[in-house]
């Protein structure tokens, strides 16, 4: 039988199904696993279910000496070092699709939220703090439809998010590394920057994208638009977002990733009124989550079984 290194558990039957055909070892804890115990654990593995939180470099593929397949329960993988597995005849495997809806959603969810200051209200009312009836000029927003979208990126999510914007009659511009068959403009990054109301990150984290969203290029912004992340933090320079808060130089963020996650609450971003937070629930449906689980583990028995995974990341 096949030995499996599972680094948290997932939601649905899935993992039933891996111990019925592997013999799996598990790390129950809803924290991530130690270093030392991945380390420990895998060397006598076949295959590795890992999350996002989970950094297989080389250390740990080295470890794993007869590792066969290292299957993600994410569709980012800038936490595995594939170059490096591949090269050693080691598969990599992730969940794409599944959670592009989910993802898109909360996407605009993020969006009308920042822009029509849904969370600001909610506190303020909570606080004690909604002291006059209805008034004309109380707690403006941003209009949402007929806006311009900028989005960074036109993969899975970034059409997701263009199919919602049209909804929206939104007009929709992107910037990717070559243009797609889409229904919307192809246009230069700094025409993205400036033209944008809203800049919507949805480009994976690799060594082009690792603070791509410096100060240069935040200060390229209109003042009046707003930024939003559910990618990978460090696309977007953290502090430099910071800085251009502070400045005013630009209206808001909403933001559901960051560059360590989690975020404390002394983190400067968390004293903006105009920044809407949450903590990296992109693809966090339970349906959504299940189907995951479903694919990570299709995906890790198939390659032990030498068959092709549903889904595979190949440079
Ligand atoms: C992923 O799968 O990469 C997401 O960030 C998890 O929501």
């Amino acid at each position: 039988m096949y030995r499996v290194l599972v680094t948290r558990r997932i939601p649905g039957p899935w993992l039933d199904l891996l111990k019925r055909e592997t013999e799996v070892d598990i790390w129950e804890g809803r924290d991530p696993p130690p270093r030392s115990w991945i380390l420990s654990r895998v060397k006598d593995k076949d295959g590795l279910l890992v999350t996002l939180t989970e950094r297989v470099d080389r250390e740990v593929i080295d470890a794993g000496v007869n590792l066969k397949v290292i299957s993600t329960y994410s569709v980012g993988f800038d936490h595995i070092d594939v170059k490096y597995a591949l090269s050693k005849g080691i598969r990599v495997t992730n969940t794409p699709d599944v959670l592009t809806d989910a993802t898109a959603d909360l996407i605009f969810g993020l969006l009308i939220a920042v822009a029509r200051r849904i969370v600001e209200g909610d506190r303020l009312i909570r606080e004690g703090q909604w002291n006059l009836p209805w008034y004309p000029e109380f707690m403006l927003g941003k209009e949402v439809s007929h806006s311009t979208l900028g989005i960074l990126g036109m993969g899975r999510i970034g059409r997701a998010v263009l199919r919602r914007a049209k909804g929206f009659d939104m007009n929709v511009i992107y910037y990717s590394r070559k243009p797609h068959d889409v229904d919307a403009k192809f246009v230069d990054l700094d025409t993205l920057l400036t033209e944008s109301d809203f800049l919507v990150v949805t480009v994976d984290l690799n060594q082009e994208t690792y603070h791509m969203l410096d100060y240069s290029k935040l200060m390229k912004m209109k003042r009046t638009a707003f930024l939003v992340n559910a990618s990978r933090g460090p696309v977007v320079k953290e502090e430099d977002l910071v800085r251009v808060l502070s400045e005013g130089r630009i209206a808001g963020a909403a933001l559901d990733v960051f560059e360590r996650e989690p975020i404390s609450s002394d983190n400067p971003l968390v004293k903006f009124p105009n920044v809407v937070l949450t903590p990296h629930l992109g693809s966090a449906t339970r349906e959504t989550r299940e189907k995951m689980a479903e694919i990570a583990v299709k995906n890790l028995l198939n390659c032990l079984k030498g068959e092709s995974p549903l889904y595979e990341v190949k440079l």
